[in-house]
């Protein structure tokens, strides 16, 4: 006798995105259509742009089951980035992992204005996943760089992405506090960059979960009052620029006129608060004198 048999139909990834995006709204997270597309995309191996051209596919079984697994944990707030393990930085990718601060686009600020200017010799402090270190590196292709940061599994992150983006050999990481980190190492640098932890500790119950609960607490604030790592850099960065060398830091919106007061004590010139592409205090600059 002639069996027919039937095969249970598969679902679509506009099913599943759609059901996906419902989930994750009651779960309170804020941009939930994007995440979950993000999430998809990530599964199916496809680019988030080209996602679109697949979603009336049938979906196996197993990709479905990943992306269920994925959209079950982002509505408990873990980062898309912890769950991808990439986040793209300044048009490069970048491996994230819960032992670095994800990557925001804010911080193209301060890459934007370091690459306004000329510079052979970078030292990037708290490099967290090196990618101030690395995309300044790779867009100056005779520049050499120094990353630091107080935390090992960060650096092992950050080696990682300068080894995948073929740029270690002009680069070196090393690990202490801020500027104790170069111990023996000598020399000026004629560009130095930070993005370091800007945030209150009184400020840190306020924090969206999905920061507060899943990025490395020493990545986001000093247990302080914010300031402490700008006041380690401006003691110290006399020290280590060449004459008219620049230091660059990203800061909070509301820190930028006490940043440019401890850089400018720390007799420093040519000191400026530079906004983000929303408009708010995101970079102070400030330039070593030339003698
Ligand atoms: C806000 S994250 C920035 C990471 C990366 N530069 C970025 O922009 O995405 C700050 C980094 O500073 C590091 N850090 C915190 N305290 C430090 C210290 N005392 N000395 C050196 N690095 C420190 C943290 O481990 C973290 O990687």
């Amino acid at each position: 006798m002639f069996v027919r048999k039937f095969l249970p139909a598969r679902v679509t990834g506009a099913v599943l995105l759609a059901g996906a995006t419902r989930q994750l709204a009651q779960a309170g997270i804020p941009d939930p259509g994007r995440d979950a597309r993000r999430l998809l995309a990530h599964v199916l191996g496809v680019a988030p742009g080209r996602l679109s051209l697949c979603l009336q596919d049938p979906v196996t079984p197993e990709d479905e089951a990943a992306f269920s697994d994925l959209i079950a944990r982002r509505a408990l707030h873990a980062p898309v980035s912890h769950l991808t393990g990439r986040r793209a930085f300044y048009g490069r990718d970048f491996q994230v992992t819960p032992d670095v601060l994800d990557p925001r686009p804010e911080t193209e600020t301060l890459v934007a204005q370091a690459l306004s200017a000329p510079f052979d010799r970078v030292l990037d402090l708290g490099t967290g996943s090196g990618c101030l270190l690395f995309t300044l590196l790779a867009e100056r292709g005779s520049a050499t760089g120094i990353g630091t940061d107080l935390s090992e599994a960060a650096l092992r992150v950050a080696g990682r992405n300068g080894d995948a983006l073929g740029l270690m050999a002009r680069a070196a990481l090393r690990r202490g506090d801020w500027f104790g980190a170069l111990g023996s190492l000598s020399g000026r640098f004629d560009l130095i960059v930070s993005n370091p932890p800007y945030i209150a500790a009184t400020e840190m119950p306020g924090l969206a979960p999905d920061v507060r609960d899943h990025e490395p607490r020493m990545a986001l604030t000093d247990e302080g009052d914010g300031l402490s790592a700008y006041r380690a850099i401006a003691a110290g960065a006399a020290r280590h620029l060449v004459p008219g060398g620049r230091l660059l830091v990203e800061i909070g919106p509301t820190q930028g006129a006490a940043v440019a007061a401890l850089f400018a004590q720390a007799g420093l010139d040519e000191i400026a608060v530079i906004p983000d592409l929303d408009g708010r205090d995101r970079v102070v600059a400030a330039r070593l004198q030339a003698v």
